[in-house]
Protein backbone atom coordinates (compact mmCIF):
# COMPACT_ATOMS: atom_id res chain seq x y z
CA UNK A 1 0.00 0.00 0.00
CA UNK A 2 1.27 3.74 -0.83
CA UNK A 3 2.40 5.87 2.19
CA UNK A 4 -0.80 7.95 2.34
CA UNK A 5 -3.03 4.91 1.63
CA UNK A 6 -1.73 3.59 5.05
CA UNK A 7 -2.62 6.94 6.40
CA UNK A 8 -5.75 7.04 4.80
CA UNK A 9 -7.09 3.42 5.00
CA UNK A 10 -4.98 1.91 7.73
CA UNK A 11 -5.06 5.47 9.87
CA UNK A 12 -1.29 4.61 10.23
CA UNK A 13 0.96 6.99 12.00
CA UNK A 14 4.34 5.59 11.89
CA UNK A 15 4.95 8.10 8.46
CA UNK A 16 3.97 11.70 7.35
CA UNK A 17 3.66 11.55 3.78
CA UNK A 18 4.28 14.79 2.02
CA UNK A 19 3.05 15.98 -1.37
CA UNK A 20 2.70 20.09 -1.41
CA UNK A 21 -0.55 22.12 -3.37
CA UNK A 22 0.65 23.67 -6.23
CA UNK A 23 4.03 21.50 -5.69
CA UNK A 24 3.78 21.85 -9.89
CA UNK A 25 3.96 25.55 -10.86
CA UNK A 26 5.73 28.75 -11.16
CA UNK A 27 7.62 28.61 -8.15
CA UNK A 28 10.14 26.02 -10.06
CA UNK A 29 12.74 27.59 -13.51
CA UNK A 30 11.89 24.26 -15.04
CA UNK A 31 8.12 25.12 -14.92
CA UNK A 32 8.62 28.64 -15.85
CA UNK A 33 10.91 27.34 -18.86
CA UNK A 34 8.18 25.20 -20.02
CA UNK A 35 5.31 28.40 -19.29
CA UNK A 36 7.25 31.05 -21.04
CA UNK A 37 7.21 29.48 -24.39
CA UNK A 38 2.90 28.26 -23.67
CA UNK A 39 1.37 31.52 -22.56
CA UNK A 40 -2.43 30.40 -23.17
CA UNK A 41 -2.62 28.46 -19.82
CA UNK A 42 -5.83 26.33 -20.84
CA UNK A 43 -4.03 24.96 -24.04
CA UNK A 44 -1.25 23.73 -21.43
CA UNK A 45 -3.53 22.38 -19.42
CA UNK A 46 -5.04 20.57 -22.69
CA UNK A 47 -1.55 19.73 -23.55
CA UNK A 48 -1.03 15.95 -22.33
CA UNK A 49 2.54 15.94 -23.64
CA UNK A 50 3.69 19.21 -21.67
CA UNK A 51 1.22 18.36 -18.45
CA UNK A 52 3.13 14.89 -18.00
CA UNK A 53 6.33 16.84 -17.49
CA UNK A 54 4.93 19.47 -15.87
CA UNK A 55 3.31 17.57 -13.47
CA UNK A 56 6.39 14.95 -13.02
CA UNK A 57 8.92 17.85 -12.23
CA UNK A 58 8.49 17.95 -8.74
CA UNK A 59 7.90 14.82 -7.90
CA UNK A 60 11.48 13.72 -9.41
CA UNK A 61 13.08 16.84 -7.80
CA UNK A 62 11.55 15.99 -4.83
CA UNK A 63 10.49 12.69 -4.14
CA UNK A 64 7.18 13.50 -2.99
CA UNK A 65 4.58 10.79 -2.07
CA UNK A 66 1.93 11.42 -4.36
CA UNK A 67 1.74 13.60 -7.74
CA UNK A 68 -1.25 15.99 -8.47
CA UNK A 69 -2.25 16.40 -12.19
CA UNK A 70 -1.60 19.41 -13.58
CA UNK A 71 -4.81 20.99 -14.37
CA UNK A 72 -7.18 23.69 -13.02
CA UNK A 73 -10.64 23.55 -11.13
CA UNK A 74 -11.88 26.21 -13.92
CA UNK A 75 -11.95 23.23 -16.52
CA UNK A 76 -15.29 22.31 -15.85
CA UNK A 77 -16.45 25.59 -16.74
CA UNK A 78 -13.85 25.46 -19.50
CA UNK A 79 -15.22 22.36 -20.87
CA UNK A 80 -19.43 23.75 -20.19
CA UNK A 81 -18.38 26.22 -22.94
CA UNK A 82 -18.00 29.39 -20.74
CA UNK A 83 -14.83 31.11 -21.47
CA UNK A 84 -11.91 30.95 -19.09
CA UNK A 85 -8.33 32.97 -19.82
CA UNK A 86 -5.79 33.60 -17.52
CA UNK A 87 -4.49 37.21 -17.45
CA UNK A 88 -1.21 37.68 -15.47
CA UNK A 89 -0.62 39.18 -12.87
CA UNK A 90 -4.73 39.38 -12.41
CA UNK A 91 -5.97 35.50 -12.42
CA UNK A 92 -8.77 33.66 -13.66
CA UNK A 93 -10.96 36.08 -16.12
CA UNK A 94 -14.21 34.22 -16.98
CA UNK A 95 -16.69 34.81 -19.50
CA UNK A 96 -21.11 35.34 -19.87
CA UNK A 97 -22.68 32.46 -19.16
CA UNK A 98 -24.04 30.52 -22.05
CA UNK A 99 -23.81 26.95 -21.65
CA UNK A 100 -22.12 25.82 -25.04
CA UNK A 101 -24.47 25.70 -27.67
CA UNK A 102 -23.12 22.69 -29.55
CA UNK A 103 -22.54 20.87 -26.04
CA UNK A 104 -26.09 20.80 -25.30
CA UNK A 105 -24.84 19.49 -21.96
CA UNK A 106 -24.25 16.17 -23.34
CA UNK A 107 -22.06 13.79 -21.70
CA UNK A 108 -19.98 12.44 -24.38
CA UNK A 109 -19.18 16.40 -25.41
CA UNK A 110 -17.67 17.31 -22.07
CA UNK A 111 -15.70 14.24 -21.64
CA UNK A 112 -14.21 14.81 -25.50
CA UNK A 113 -13.45 18.28 -24.73
CA UNK A 114 -11.32 17.38 -21.76
CA UNK A 115 -10.26 14.49 -23.17
CA UNK A 116 -6.60 15.08 -22.70
CA UNK A 117 -7.05 15.44 -18.93
CA UNK A 118 -7.79 11.73 -19.04
CA UNK A 119 -5.63 10.75 -21.24
CA UNK A 120 -2.62 12.33 -18.80
CA UNK A 121 -3.79 10.69 -16.06
CA UNK A 122 -3.59 7.06 -18.03
CA UNK A 123 -0.02 8.13 -19.24
CA UNK A 124 1.05 8.64 -15.51
CA UNK A 125 -0.55 6.02 -14.61
CA UNK A 126 1.78 3.92 -16.26
CA UNK A 127 4.73 5.65 -15.50
CA UNK A 128 7.41 4.08 -12.83
CA UNK A 129 7.94 7.18 -11.69
CA UNK A 130 5.07 7.25 -9.73
CA UNK A 131 5.41 3.22 -8.49
CA UNK A 132 4.44 3.36 -4.78
CA UNK A 133 2.83 6.93 -5.36
CA UNK A 134 -0.61 8.16 -5.40
CA UNK A 135 -1.97 10.04 -8.54
CA UNK A 136 -4.07 12.72 -6.94
CA UNK A 137 -6.78 13.92 -9.13
CA UNK A 138 -9.16 16.63 -8.05
CA UNK A 139 -12.22 19.03 -8.60
CA UNK A 140 -13.82 22.27 -6.93
CA UNK A 141 -16.36 22.04 -5.06
CA UNK A 142 -19.68 22.77 -6.38
CA UNK A 143 -19.58 26.08 -4.25
CA UNK A 144 -16.42 27.24 -5.62
CA UNK A 145 -17.16 26.53 -8.95
CA UNK A 146 -20.52 28.62 -8.53
CA UNK A 147 -18.55 31.39 -7.26
CA UNK A 148 -16.45 31.35 -10.32
CA UNK A 149 -18.53 31.07 -12.41
CA UNK A 150 -21.41 34.02 -11.67
CA UNK A 151 -19.01 36.19 -10.38
CA UNK A 152 -16.29 35.78 -13.32
CA UNK A 153 -13.29 36.61 -11.21
CA UNK A 154 -11.66 35.36 -7.82
CA UNK A 155 -14.17 36.67 -5.23
CA UNK A 156 -10.83 38.70 -3.30
CA UNK A 157 -13.05 41.21 -1.91
CA UNK A 158 -15.83 39.28 -1.33
CA UNK A 159 -19.40 38.60 -2.97
CA UNK A 160 -21.04 41.62 -3.87
CA UNK A 161 -24.93 41.67 -2.42
CA UNK A 162 -26.13 40.57 -6.09
CA UNK A 163 -24.57 37.80 -6.05
CA UNK A 164 -27.54 35.81 -4.94
CA UNK A 165 -30.10 37.79 -6.83
CA UNK A 166 -31.13 35.67 -9.49
CA UNK A 167 -32.05 32.47 -7.66
CA UNK A 168 -33.19 30.46 -10.67
CA UNK A 169 -29.83 30.82 -12.48
CA UNK A 170 -27.80 29.49 -9.14
CA UNK A 171 -30.36 26.11 -9.24
CA UNK A 172 -29.55 26.02 -12.40
CA UNK A 173 -25.70 25.91 -12.29
CA UNK A 174 -25.65 24.11 -9.13
CA UNK A 175 -27.74 21.47 -11.20
CA UNK A 176 -25.44 21.46 -13.66
CA UNK A 177 -22.53 20.98 -11.66
CA UNK A 178 -23.79 18.38 -9.52
CA UNK A 179 -23.71 16.43 -12.76
CA UNK A 180 -21.00 17.43 -14.57
CA UNK A 181 -18.40 17.12 -11.74
CA UNK A 182 -19.64 13.70 -11.20
CA UNK A 183 -18.65 13.50 -14.54
CA UNK A 184 -14.94 14.66 -14.12
CA UNK A 185 -14.36 12.87 -10.97
CA UNK A 186 -15.97 9.20 -12.77
CA UNK A 187 -13.39 9.86 -15.97
CA UNK A 188 -10.22 10.84 -13.63
CA UNK A 189 -10.90 7.65 -11.17
CA UNK A 190 -11.12 5.44 -14.55
CA UNK A 191 -8.08 6.92 -15.69
CA UNK A 192 -6.32 6.06 -12.98
CA UNK A 193 -6.48 8.86 -9.91
CA UNK A 194 -6.69 6.92 -6.76
CA UNK A 195 -7.45 9.70 -4.48
CA UNK A 196 -9.76 12.90 -5.45
CA UNK A 197 -9.25 15.87 -3.30
CA UNK A 198 -12.22 18.61 -3.50
CA UNK A 199 -11.20 22.26 -3.53
CA UNK A 200 -13.30 24.59 -1.67
CA UNK A 201 -11.26 27.73 -1.68
CA UNK A 202 -14.36 30.07 -1.19
CA UNK A 203 -16.40 27.97 1.13
CA UNK A 204 -15.37 30.65 3.88
CA UNK A 205 -17.25 32.95 1.90
CA UNK A 206 -20.83 31.35 2.63
CA UNK A 207 -23.02 32.99 4.77
CA UNK A 208 -26.14 31.62 4.72
CA UNK A 209 -28.23 28.78 3.08
CA UNK A 210 -25.15 26.09 4.22
CA UNK A 211 -26.69 23.00 3.41
CA UNK A 212 -27.72 24.09 -0.32
CA UNK A 213 -24.22 25.71 -1.10
CA UNK A 214 -22.27 23.57 1.42
CA UNK A 215 -23.38 20.40 2.88
CA UNK A 216 -26.24 19.17 0.22
CA UNK A 217 -23.80 19.30 -2.79
CA UNK A 218 -20.65 18.21 -1.09
CA UNK A 219 -22.15 15.53 0.46
CA UNK A 220 -23.24 14.35 -2.74
CA UNK A 221 -19.90 14.31 -4.33
CA UNK A 222 -18.07 12.69 -1.51
CA UNK A 223 -20.52 9.68 -1.46
CA UNK A 224 -19.96 9.72 -5.05
CA UNK A 225 -16.45 9.78 -4.97
CA UNK A 226 -15.87 7.11 -2.48
CA UNK A 227 -18.49 4.52 -4.20
CA UNK A 228 -16.01 4.54 -7.27
CA UNK A 229 -13.49 3.19 -4.91
CA UNK A 230 -11.43 6.56 -4.98
CA UNK A 231 -10.23 8.26 -1.69
CA UNK A 232 -11.48 11.82 -0.64
CA UNK A 233 -9.75 14.61 0.91
CA UNK A 234 -12.04 18.28 1.34
CA UNK A 235 -10.27 21.22 1.63
CA UNK A 236 -12.87 23.66 2.74
CA UNK A 237 -10.62 27.02 3.35
CA UNK A 238 -11.51 29.33 5.93
CA UNK A 239 -14.27 27.61 7.32
CA UNK A 240 -15.10 28.43 10.67
CA UNK A 241 -16.33 24.94 12.24
CA UNK A 242 -14.13 21.91 10.87
CA UNK A 243 -16.01 19.70 12.98
CA UNK A 244 -19.55 20.05 11.91
CA UNK A 245 -17.98 19.97 8.21
CA UNK A 246 -16.71 17.02 8.93
CA UNK A 247 -19.40 14.90 10.58
CA UNK A 248 -21.57 16.20 7.89
CA UNK A 249 -19.29 15.40 4.74
CA UNK A 250 -17.41 12.73 6.05
CA UNK A 251 -14.27 12.68 3.81
CA UNK A 252 -11.85 10.08 3.73
CA UNK A 253 -9.34 13.46 5.34
CA UNK A 254 -9.66 16.99 5.70
CA UNK A 255 -6.94 19.70 4.33
CA UNK A 256 -6.74 22.39 7.14
CA UNK A 257 -5.76 25.58 6.22
CA UNK A 258 -3.08 27.35 8.70
CA UNK A 259 -5.73 30.16 10.63
CA UNK A 260 -7.01 26.63 12.48
CA UNK A 261 -5.67 26.48 15.82
CA UNK A 262 -3.61 22.78 15.49
CA UNK A 263 -3.47 22.23 19.26
CA UNK A 264 -7.43 22.76 19.34
CA UNK A 265 -8.45 20.76 16.20
CA UNK A 266 -6.86 17.22 17.58
CA UNK A 267 -9.79 17.42 19.85
CA UNK A 268 -12.01 18.08 17.20
CA UNK A 269 -11.54 15.54 14.30
CA UNK A 270 -11.24 11.86 14.26
CA UNK A 271 -9.89 11.35 11.02
CA UNK A 272 -6.70 11.64 9.23
CA UNK A 273 -5.24 15.42 8.55
CA UNK A 274 -3.70 16.61 5.86
CA UNK A 275 -2.17 20.08 5.56
CA UNK A 276 -1.92 23.72 7.43
CA UNK A 277 1.00 24.84 7.49
CA UNK A 278 1.30 28.56 6.24
CA UNK A 279 2.87 28.76 3.06
CA UNK A 280 4.65 31.93 4.12
CA UNK A 281 7.02 30.03 6.36
CA UNK A 282 8.54 28.68 2.93
CA UNK A 283 9.71 32.57 2.61
CA UNK A 284 11.48 32.80 5.32
CA UNK A 285 14.89 30.69 6.57
CA UNK A 286 15.58 27.53 7.22
CA UNK A 287 15.72 27.94 11.54
CA UNK A 288 12.17 28.99 11.06
CA UNK A 289 10.96 26.70 8.94
CA UNK A 290 12.86 24.05 10.89
CA UNK A 291 10.92 25.30 13.66
CA UNK A 292 7.34 25.20 12.58
CA UNK A 293 7.59 21.57 10.40
CA UNK A 294 8.30 20.35 14.04
CA UNK A 295 5.57 22.12 15.44
CA UNK A 296 2.89 20.42 13.29
CA UNK A 297 4.71 17.05 13.12
CA UNK A 298 5.01 17.07 16.97
CA UNK A 299 1.02 18.20 16.99
CA UNK A 300 0.13 15.14 14.99
CA UNK A 301 2.61 12.50 16.01
CA UNK A 302 -0.17 9.71 17.38
CA UNK A 303 -2.50 11.26 14.38
CA UNK A 304 -2.46 10.20 10.79
CA UNK A 305 -0.94 12.88 9.30
CA UNK A 306 0.04 13.96 5.63
CA UNK A 307 2.22 16.80 5.63
CA UNK A 308 0.74 19.36 3.01
CA UNK A 309 0.32 23.61 3.10
CA UNK A 310 -2.67 25.18 4.32
CA UNK A 311 -3.05 26.52 0.85
CA UNK A 312 -0.57 26.38 -2.23
CA UNK A 313 2.69 27.13 -2.39
CA UNK A 314 3.60 30.64 -3.47
CA UNK A 315 5.42 31.63 -6.45
CA UNK A 316 8.17 33.23 -5.16
CA UNK A 317 9.30 30.52 -2.85
CA UNK A 318 12.93 29.23 -2.83
CA UNK A 319 12.95 25.20 -4.11
CA UNK A 320 15.93 24.60 -2.00
CA UNK A 321 13.77 25.49 1.42
CA UNK A 322 10.90 22.77 -0.01
CA UNK A 323 13.40 20.24 -0.69
CA UNK A 324 14.62 21.47 3.14
CA UNK A 325 10.87 20.76 4.23
CA UNK A 326 10.95 17.40 2.13
CA UNK A 327 14.08 15.77 3.84
CA UNK A 328 12.98 17.18 7.65
CA UNK A 329 9.72 15.40 6.98
CA UNK A 330 11.01 12.06 5.60
CA UNK A 331 13.58 12.30 8.47
CA UNK A 332 11.57 12.98 11.35
O1 LIG B 1 -1.95 21.67 -6.89
C1 LIG B 1 -1.47 21.50 -8.01
O2 LIG B 1 -0.27 21.68 -8.30
C2 LIG B 1 -2.36 20.95 -9.09
C3 LIG B 1 -2.76 21.86 -10.09
C4 LIG B 1 -3.71 22.96 -9.69
C5 LIG B 1 -3.68 24.23 -10.28
N1 LIG B 1 -4.76 24.94 -9.83
C6 LIG B 1 -2.67 24.69 -11.25
C7 LIG B 1 -2.50 26.14 -11.46
C8 LIG B 1 -4.78 22.95 -8.82
C9 LIG B 1 -5.24 21.84 -7.87
C10 LIG B 1 -5.44 24.19 -8.94
C11 LIG B 1 -6.67 24.50 -8.19
C12 LIG B 1 -7.25 25.84 -8.29
N2 LIG B 1 -7.31 26.65 -9.38
C13 LIG B 1 -7.93 26.46 -7.24
C14 LIG B 1 -8.17 25.87 -5.88
C15 LIG B 1 -7.01 26.07 -4.99
C16 LIG B 1 -6.74 27.51 -4.60
O3 LIG B 1 -5.73 28.02 -5.05
O4 LIG B 1 -7.57 28.10 -3.89
C17 LIG B 1 -8.38 27.71 -7.71
C18 LIG B 1 -9.14 28.75 -6.92
C19 LIG B 1 -7.99 27.81 -9.07
C20 LIG B 1 -8.24 28.93 -10.02
C21 LIG B 1 -6.93 29.53 -10.34
N3 LIG B 1 -6.03 28.99 -11.23
C22 LIG B 1 -6.33 30.69 -9.77
C23 LIG B 1 -6.97 31.60 -8.75
C24 LIG B 1 -5.07 30.81 -10.35
C25 LIG B 1 -4.01 31.85 -10.05
C26 LIG B 1 -3.90 32.86 -11.13
C27 LIG B 1 -2.65 33.66 -10.99
O5 LIG B 1 -2.42 34.47 -11.89
O6 LIG B 1 -1.92 33.49 -10.02
C28 LIG B 1 -4.90 29.75 -11.26
C29 LIG B 1 -3.73 29.50 -12.14
C30 LIG B 1 -2.95 28.29 -11.85
N4 LIG B 1 -3.51 27.06 -11.61
C31 LIG B 1 -1.54 28.16 -11.86
C32 LIG B 1 -1.24 26.81 -11.64
C33 LIG B 1 0.09 26.14 -11.59
C34 LIG B 1 -0.57 29.26 -12.16
C35 LIG B 1 -0.53 29.39 -13.63
C36 LIG B 1 0.62 30.13 -14.18
O7 LIG B 1 1.66 29.50 -14.48
O8 LIG B 1 0.50 31.34 -14.42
Amino acid sequence: MTPIKECLINKSTKHNPIWLMRQAGRYLPEFREIRKKNPNFIELCLNETLSEVITLQPVERFDFDAAIIFSDILMIPFGLGQKVDFKKNFGPQLGEIKIDEKLKLNDDSFSKKLKPIYKLLRNLKSSPKLDNKDLIGFVGAPWTLLVYMINKISPKNGLSKNFFKDEALIKNILNILDRFIKLHVKNQVESGATIIQIFDSWAGLINRDFEKFLYEPTISLVEYTKNLGASVICFPRNIKNYKIYCDKIKPDAINIDYNVNIENILNDLTIPIQGGMNPEILLTDKETLKKETKRYLDIFKDHPYIFNLGHGILPNTDPSMVDYLVKMVKDY
